[in-house]
């Protein structure tokens, strides 16, 4: 049994009195402790779907079931990371991180304890007493990734994080990912229209067709792990990225055309 089980989820928004038919039919297993990404051209319903896995939006056609249960609802056992980073401006770095296990009704100390180890994790140790403003983006989304581990939820639903971030911070979030993941084991299902973020990070690469969203490709990505920076310069990635690549203009050509 998978994991995460989508099977033939569908979606329909209204819009202006018209339906529009976001997601088609589109199935996907993902075993516990692998690491998924989404790719494919914009309005195809990747956020959609993701939001679904989160309990954001119902699931009115198809199911999710997560660990062999219906998705009715957000939960603790899922962790949510968007683009832009919502930090608490009024809460220090620390006071972010250890906001959920307030939530959640942990004493102060054991919560500390815990903010502290994540923010270790992510390097930032050393800013816990800093606020928000005081960072860089770079860093700031690293506080987001503390904050969203602190509560260490089985599955972590990243929807383009590192995509306001510019190109060397965005590769260094990457390796840094990729580190807490190979030390931690999160399932992970992350969206990003970025081929060589996808194929740097993930297990798997599942490709949407424009929208409505369908599965257009599930694919193995047989780079070996750990993933080490040089491997973007191997010739089996170009390869992959090339594959990827001509799907995705195929489909973005056809939304365009569809548009
Ligand atoms: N709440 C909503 N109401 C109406 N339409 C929506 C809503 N959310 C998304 N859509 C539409 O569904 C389609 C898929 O959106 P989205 O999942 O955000 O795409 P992606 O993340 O792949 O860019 C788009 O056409 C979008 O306009
Ligand atoms: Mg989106």
């Amino acid at each position: 049994m998978s994991f995460l089980a989508a099977q033939s989820v569908g979606k329909r928004f209204e819009r202006e009195g018209r339906q529009v038919r976001a997601i088609d039919d589109f199935s996907l297993s993902v075993q516990e402790g692998e690491f998924v990404s989404i790719v494919g051209p914009s309005g195809c319903g990747k956020s959609t779907f993701l939001h679904m896995v989160g309990g954001f939006e119902p699931i009115t056609e198809g199911s999710i079931c997560l660990d062999g249960q219906p998705i009715t609802g957000a939960g603790p056992d899922r962790g949510m990371l968007f683009q832009d980073y919502a930090l608490f401006p009024w809460r220090s770095v620390i006071g972010n991180v250890a906001w959920s296990l307030e939530v959640q009704g942990q004493p102060k100390a054991q919560r500390l304890a815990t903010a502290q180890k994540y923010l270790e994790l992510v390097g930032l140790s050393a800013f816990s007493e800093a606020y928000p403003s005081e960072l860089s983006g770079g860093m700031q989304q690293r506080i987001a990734l503390a904050r969203v581990l602190a509560f260490e939820p089985r599955m972590l639903l990243m929807d383009e994080p590192f995509g306001a971030l510019d190109a060397q911070t965005r590769q260094l979030m990457q390796e840094e990912l990729t580190a807490i993941w190979q030390r931690q084991r999160r399932t992970v299902l992350f969206v990003t229209h970025d081929i060589d973020e996808a194929l740097y990070l993930s297990d798997r690469i599942v490709v949407f067709t424009a929208r409505p969203g369908r599965m257009k490709a599930d694919l193995v990505v047989d780079l070996p792990r750990p993933r080490e920076p040089e491997v973007r310069k191997t010739a089996r990635f170009s390869q992959l990225r090339n594959e990827i690549w001509d799907m995705l203009r195929e489909e973005v050509l056809a939304a365009k055309a569809g548009a």
